[in-house]
């Protein structure tokens, strides 16, 4: 039986539930969130065992605030922690969330040790880091969820402006997931074509800025994160793993030499299958996107920094 704990019952929590039951992914999904809120995660999960009936579903859904609940998962997503409110940058959250990330992992570490875990919680790339830091988890069971987000981000930008399909567009996004990250323009295509033959410079530029500043957009229009793609983000990687489809999905993965960086996660190509991150791809870069990359990295290892002293 294949058991997946979500570890915040909030919006992305619940999106997370509703996509895995739905595609039948796991057996048992389980809300899992704070005391206080546990009647809260029950509910959406009685919701969406009820949802079973009219779609056709028979995936169990239960909520709860006890670890004991989550023993024996093969996957943890966790989102616990608070999202951004407009005008802040994803490190603003920082103080609030380390604390919690701190307690996830130590619970995690007791209850669910053997789980393959994705991290979504933001600042991504310093709290998939302090859970590591904190639990030795092995590398190739755990990583941050951002590339795969920051790629849709991406890939539906270039499709509008080329008057394209989204399904026919290919690209990634590595770095770190903040203003700095990396969108490898050399890797993108429009199903083979290169996109630099469909969308003119100017508008690429562009494109590269609307997409660091993704996430931000939404936090403005809405008031508070993005959950829709946010979670189907995860749930491919999960399913990568879960099905050992060893797909290429940019990860924020823990570096050990890998492009030059040690000691702390940043989003590059991964292969996940049932061996977690079974490989760190390291692509030819452009002079340009190397020096984007040095930056995104500074940026992280301050966030890091931040975790380390705090
Ligand atoms: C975003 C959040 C999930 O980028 O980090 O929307």
């Amino acid at each position: 039986m294949t058991k997946i704990a979500l570890i915040g019952a909030g919006n992305i929590g619940g999106e997370l539930a509703a996509a895995i039951a739905r595609r039948e992914l796991a057996e048992h999904v389980v809300l899992f969130d704070i005391p206080q809120k546990e009647s809260f995660a029950k509910g959406k999960a009685l919701d969406l065992e009820q949802n079973g009936a009219i779609e056709g579903y028979d995936t169990k859904v239960t909520g709860t605030s006890k670890w004991e609940d989550c023993a024996g998962s093969d996957v943890l997503i966790v989102t616990a922690g608070i999202p951004r409110k407009p005008g802040q940058d994803r490190k603003d959250i920082i103080g609030t969330n380390l604390p919690i990330i701190r307690n996830v992992a130590d619970n995690a570490k007791l209850h669910c040790p053997n789980a393959f875990v994705i991290v979504i919680s933001n600042p991504l790339d310093a709290m998939v880091y302090e859970f590591m830091k904190r639990t030795s988890w092995p590398r190739e069971k755990i990583v941050g969820m951002a590339g795969v987000l920051d790629s849709a981000r991406f890939q539906l930008f270039l499709a509008r402006e080329a008057n394209v399909s989204v399904k026919d567009v290919r690209a990634m996004v590595l770095g770190g997931h903040g203003d700095q990250m990396v969108p490898v323009a050399s890797a993108c295509t429009i199903n083979g074509v290169p996109a630099s033959q469909l969308v003119a410079d100017d508008k690429f530029n562009a494109i590269v800025d609307r997409t660091r500043k993704g996430g931000g957009e939404i936090v403005g229009l809405m008031g508070t994160s993005a959950y829709y793609a946010p979670a189907l983000s995860a749930v491919a990687m999960a399913e990568a793993y879960l099905h050992d489809q060893k797909r290429l999905l940019a990860s924020a993965a823990y570096l050990s030499g890998e492009y030059g960086y040690s000691g702390f996660f940043m989003g590059v190509p991964t292969i996940i299958g049932r061996g977690g991150v079974e490989k760190i791809l390291e692509i030819a870069l452009t002079d340009a996107e190397k020096k984007m990359l040095a930056d995104s990295a500074v940026a992280v290892k301050e966030i890091v920094d931040i975790v380390n002293a705090g």
